[in-house]
């Protein structure tokens, strides 16, 4: 029989999806006994005695433990954490409360970043977030580039302040079928913000928490250019959460792309693909002209053995409907650039799990608590 320190080994493999951490680390396993003829109990403590993910606990500690050729059968018990045991839980996390199940009915985050500026990041996350919701996915786009956001003008959502719901959540405005966020919505335009680290965090922490972004198979996350603080701190808030790198076909953007990689490898996010972006341009009569190179995107995917999601060619109209605020793939499906754009989509759908959200939804009995609304720039 496997002994308590390896089976306690194996546990790290079962992650709590609200706190993000696994339930080792968490301190939740509450004992383990290892029994004759190859039966193990395993007594896990939940946050909160309703709490809705005790079967993903139930079925991922029995899978864990079941994976030891000795063990023949798991008995999955539970009980609840005292008060001391949890306040030393939101100590060890850092925070002054548990998550109210924000983002509780999220499944992917998906963060849209490259190495470096106008690479098309934006546009390519405003129409593949309409792709996707053309595919019948549940669809927001929050746009984390809180210096040079787009993502208003690109859904043609005029920067008005959104509303707010009974439960004081934000509700964010729907465009083209998503959900979209901003921080846009919340400054005068044009305003110059100068973002300290705490204040970013915060705010990217309320853009997640106190959002009603209610079921949604994908988040996408339109990230600032750059490797810096946004996606350190994002990757923090959402350990789950996925990068697509966004490189142009020629060597140098590859370099840059491949920093971001690195990043995401430091701040432990999985690179789920590439997009490569500006990839040719054809002429009206037909003839190509790889304008920025070619290569560029598949050598990455290579680099990183992760999959080339699309190759999205450089056409006027996906410009002219990121500037017009209709995006080209809800405007002009037909367009080649289009065309990738949706391609790359059905490959996101492809590789996302379904199954297990970001985070799970609270105890119906621990209803949200009215949030704090003090967003940084309001
Ligand atoms: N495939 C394409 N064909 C034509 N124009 C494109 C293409 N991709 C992006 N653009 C245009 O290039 C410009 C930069 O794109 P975008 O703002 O999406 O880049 P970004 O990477 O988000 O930039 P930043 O780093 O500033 O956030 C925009 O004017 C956009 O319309
Ligand atoms: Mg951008």
């Amino acid at each position: 029989m496997p002994s308590e320190t390896a089976i306690r080994e194996a546990l790290k493999a079962v992650i709590d999806p609200e706190l993000r951490r696994d339930i080792v680390e968490l301190d939740m396993v509450r004992s383990i006994d290892i029994k004759d003829a190859g039966v193990v109990d395993v007594t896990v403590s939940l946050t909160t005695p309703g709490c809705p993910i005790k079967n993903h606990f139930q079925t991922a500690v029995a899978e864990a433990v079941s994976s030891f050729d000795d063990v023949t059968r798991v008995n999955v018990g539970f009980d609840v954490l005292n008060d001391t045991q949890k306040s030393a839980l939101q100590k060890k996390l850092g925070r002054s409360s548990l998550p109210e199940g924000a983002l509780a009915q999220v499944k992917n985050v998906i963060c849209v970043g490259s190495g470096k500026g106008g690479v098309g990041k934006s546009t390519l996350t405003a129409n593949l977030a309409v792709a996707l919701a053309a595919e019948g996915k549940q669809v927001g786009v929050l746009d984390a580039d809180v210096w040079g956001y787009s993502i208003p003008r690109m859904f043609g959502v005029p920067a008005d302040r959104p509303k707010v719901s009974g439960e004081r959540k934000i509700l964010p405005p729907v465009a083209h079928d998503v959900k979209v966020m901003s921080i846009g919505f919340f400054l005068d335009e044009d305003a110059a913000v100068v973002w300290r680290g705490p204040m970013l965090h915060k705010a990217l922490t309320q853009f997640l928490e106190d959002v009603a972004w209610g079921e949604l198979d994908y988040l996408l996350v339109d990230l600032p250019p750059g490797t810096g603080d946004v996606s350190m701190t994002l990757a923090q808030l959402l350990p789950q959460a996925k990068f697509v790198i966004v490189t142009t076909p020629q060597d140098t953007a590859q370099k840059v792309a491949r920093r971001a990689a690195e990043m995401a490898d430091k701040v432990k996010l999985e690179v789920a693909g590439i997009i490569e972006n500006m990839s040719v341009f054809t002429a009206p009569d037909g003839e190509r002209y790889p304008i920025f190179g070619t290569g560029g995107g598949a050598a990455l995917a290579d680099e990183l053995d992760v999959p080339l999601l699309g190759k999205v060619p450089i056409t006027m109209p996906l410009r002219e409907q990121a500037d017009a605020g209709v995006p080209l793939v809800s405007f002009d499906p037909s367009d080649p650039a289009a065309q990738a754009i949706r391609q790359a989509a059905r490959g996101i759908v492809a590789l996302s799990p379904i199954e297990l959200p970001v985070m799970q939804a609270p105890a119906a009995a621990a209803a949200p608590k009215p949030v704090g609304m003090s967003l940084p720039m309001a």
